[in-house]
């Protein structure tokens, strides 16, 4: 598998373009809100312009960074972008945090995911999907409820 023909950028003006994508990661705007402008955009581009993934990390305390919205486009999902750019963020963050956190639902569909990409379970926020979204976020066939966070050492 080739990456040579995508290039990754930082986007700093006009977030909200790429809300769409953002949505597939996380489906309530009002909880994008939260981190899209204090949080570092990226968007993976293919040779032709085409949007394959967006990722959001923010700033966390005592070393940690956290990783808050993950997509890849679905034409693009299992090519192995998802896991690219995860690798360039751990070794973009490396220098300046410890560790790469993320929180995702009780879904074995993303938690599998970064596992493979060398994230462990640390600690689950109980009904977390429950108190803090306005509907029922339905995954793999079940509606999700806590919240799963995965921690990657990077530094
Ligand atoms: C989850 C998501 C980011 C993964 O990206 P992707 O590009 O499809 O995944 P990749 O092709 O990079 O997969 C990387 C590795 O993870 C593995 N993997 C993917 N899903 C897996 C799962 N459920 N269980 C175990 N391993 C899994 C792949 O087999 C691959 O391993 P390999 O390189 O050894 O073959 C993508 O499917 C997506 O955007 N989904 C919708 C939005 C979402 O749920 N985002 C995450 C919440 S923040």
């Amino acid at each position: 598998m080739t990456f040579s023909n995508t290039r990754i950028s930082l986007i700093k003006t006009g977030k909200k373009h790429f809300l769409p994508l953002l949505l597939l990661a996380d489906e309530q705007e009002s909880m994008i809100d939260r981190y899209l402008d204090k949080g570092d955009l990226y968007a993976m581009f293919g040779n032709d312009g085409d949007l394959i993934a967006v990722a959001v990390v923010t700033d966390g305390t005592d070393g940690v960074c956290e990783l808050k919205n993950l997509a890849v486009a679905p034409e693009y999902q299992h090519q192995g972008y998802g896991r690219r750019m995860v690798d360039f963020l751990c070794n973009r963050y490396k220098d300046n945090y410890n560790i790469m956190q993320v929180g995702t639902g009780d879904s074995m569909i993303t938690i599998g995911f970064y596992e493979s990409c060398g994230f462990v379970v640390s600690h689950i926020v109980k009904d977390f999907f429950i108190i803090n979204y306005d509907h029922a976020i339905i995954e793999d066939g079940h509606r999700l409820k806590d919240m799963v966070y995965l921690k990657k050492t990077i530094g």
